[in-house]
């Protein structure tokens, strides 16, 4: 089927972070859960020599067939269902006419509208076997996200989730992109506020039950710069350095969170093949 960009609707960000309800959260949760099936049909598909642009397809067949939509298809101008990040690609890769080959690491980043709910989440897959610097790369990574989503409950605030993370990967000698961020999500894909990956505990809104977002963090081995190259989406590390992402959709709780976009699989941190 051929989606255009007239098939998908947009609301805009009105600067509030809206409280969510009951029905609010289960509207995230299958939106979530498709979300997170998504990338777990991806897995036996990302292989040495295959086309990025399959990749894409698989996505936005399995998205449509499912009676969902691709957000990420004609939003701003962007014409695929994923991004496709490799190696030193920091977010927004774009699929396309190019392959995966043995020993990279690549993200890839699906964002599923359900009933007009968002679930967006983002994974790393191994190619094949991956060296053990981009090995690393990927835990301090998850476990920086891990740590994220454990300061999140109501009263904390969001710089208590940046610190968190900031902290963390900082002891393991890597960095924290600035330029990119999490962001509130539900009806509007990108919502506010801004969730930033650093910061000082206690700084930035308190959290409070009803609140969705996502939290995203972008980890470099080396410093934190970002450029954007000429297609105006891809973004890499100035140093040419590995970047590792990981993304959930949550909810806060009365008492912490729910993940929205947690695989059914119940596995968090997908396992990545040694060399
Ligand atoms: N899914 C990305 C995020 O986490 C957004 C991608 S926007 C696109 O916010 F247009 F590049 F797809
Ligand atoms: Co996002
Ligand atoms: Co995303």
């Amino acid at each position: 089927m051929t989606l255009t960009a007239d098939d998908i609707e947009f609301e805009t960000r009105t600067g509030e972070i809206k409280l969510h309800g009951a029905a609010d959260f289960e509207g995230m949760r299958k939106a979530g859960r498709l979300a997170a099936e998504c990338l777990d049909m991806l897995i036996p598909h990302v292989q040495p020599g295959v086309m990025t642009s399959h990749l894409d397809n698989l996505a936005r067949d399995f998205i449509v067939e499912r009676g969902a939509l691709p957000a990420c298809l004609f939003y701003k101008g962007y014409t695929h269902t994923v991004c496709i990040s490799r190696n030193h690609v920091v977010c927004h890769g774009i699929p396309g006419d190019w392959a995966l080959r043995e020993g990279d690491i690549v993200n890839i980043d699906v964002t599923v509208i359900v009933d007009g709910w968002h679930g967006d989440t983002s994974r790393m897959y191994g190619v094949g076997k991956v060296p053990a610097r981009a090995r690393r790369l990927v835990d301090i990574t998850y476990k920086g996200l891990e740590l994220g989503l454990a300061a999140i409950k109501p009263g904390a605030t969001f710089g208590d989730i940046g610190h968190a993370i900031q902290k963390y990967v900082e002891s393991q000698r890597a960095s924290v992109v600035r330029d990119f961020c999490g962001h509130g999500v539900g009806k509007v894909f990108h919502d506010s506020p801004n969730v930033l990956h650093f910061g000082r505990p206690g700084s930035g809104p308190v959290l409070q039950p009803g609140m969705f977002f996502t939290v995203e963090p972008m980890v470099n081995l080396g410093k934190p710069h970002v450029k954007v190259l000429n297609d105006g989406w891809t973004a890499v590390t100035r140093d040419k350095s590995l970047s590792a992402q990981c993304e959930h959709s949550i909810g806060v709780t009365e008492n912490g969170i729910e993940i929205f976009t947690a695989s059914p699989t119940g596995l968090f941190q997908p396992p990545l093949q040694a060399d």
